[in-house]
């Protein structure tokens, strides 16, 4: 299928309503992934995320070794492969490879794409500061796409059939609900 491309300041509005996300990264070897709840949009254009990864991580120092990434995007469908990837270090080997979980190639960076989402961001780390200064990885997009149909004709995540996931703590997660219109006052 022919993946949808999102205008880079637009790439945003795949992730403001703050789901869930499974960052793949790469250490030039094997690739691997795992979810972060703790994820924002920082800036348009360019366009730039933080987030919260832990140094323990596996993930951080793939950054550190190779310092792309790709955001993917799952939905409730992916809640197995979020689960796995969570409760697993890439330390331990291929984690994709063990558990199954099925990639792709990236179109602009190493770190693969994971079948199970619905959207890909690709992304280079422009800060990745030092553990102890406790602040948040800084990516920049370089490329964003989606499976079609993902975001309605007006250009918003259709949450109605993206049902994406938002990390309540521990192995719950809500669900988006419903989504309202505001009036911009005259
Ligand atoms: C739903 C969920 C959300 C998580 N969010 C974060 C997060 O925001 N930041 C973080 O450092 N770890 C987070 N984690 C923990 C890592 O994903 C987990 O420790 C993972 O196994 C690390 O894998 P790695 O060592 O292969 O990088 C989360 C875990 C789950 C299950």
């Amino acid at each position: 299928v022919e993946l949808q491309s999102l205008a880079l300041d637009r790439c945003y509005r795949l992730l403001n309503h703050g789901p869930t996300i499974l960052v793949s990264t790469s250490d030039g070897r094997a690739p691997n992934a795992c979810p972060i709840a703790w994820c924002m949009p920082i800036d348009f254009d360019p366009a730039r995320f933080a987030l919260v990864i832990s140094d323990a991580h596996k993930t951080y120092e793939n950054l550190q070794l190779v310092p792309e990434c790709v955001l993917n995007l799952p939905t409730v469908e992916a809640l197995r492969e979020v689960m796995i990837c969570g409760n697993e270090s890439g330390r331990g080997g291929d984690k994709l490879a063990r558990a199954g979980i099925a990639h792709h190639p990236s179109t602009l960076v190493r770190p693969p794409r994971l079948d199970c989402c619905v959207a890909w961001i690709e992304a280079r780390v422009v800060a990745l500061p030092a553990a102890e200064q406790d602040f948040a990885v800084v990516v920049e997009v370089l490329v964003a796409e989606c499976r079609p149909g993902a975001m309605t004709p007006e250009g918003f995540l259709d949450v109605e059939k993206v049902r994406t996931l938002h990390h309540l703590g521990g192995n719950r997660f809500a669900l988006p609900g419903a989504t309202v219109t505001g009036v911009t006052p005259e």
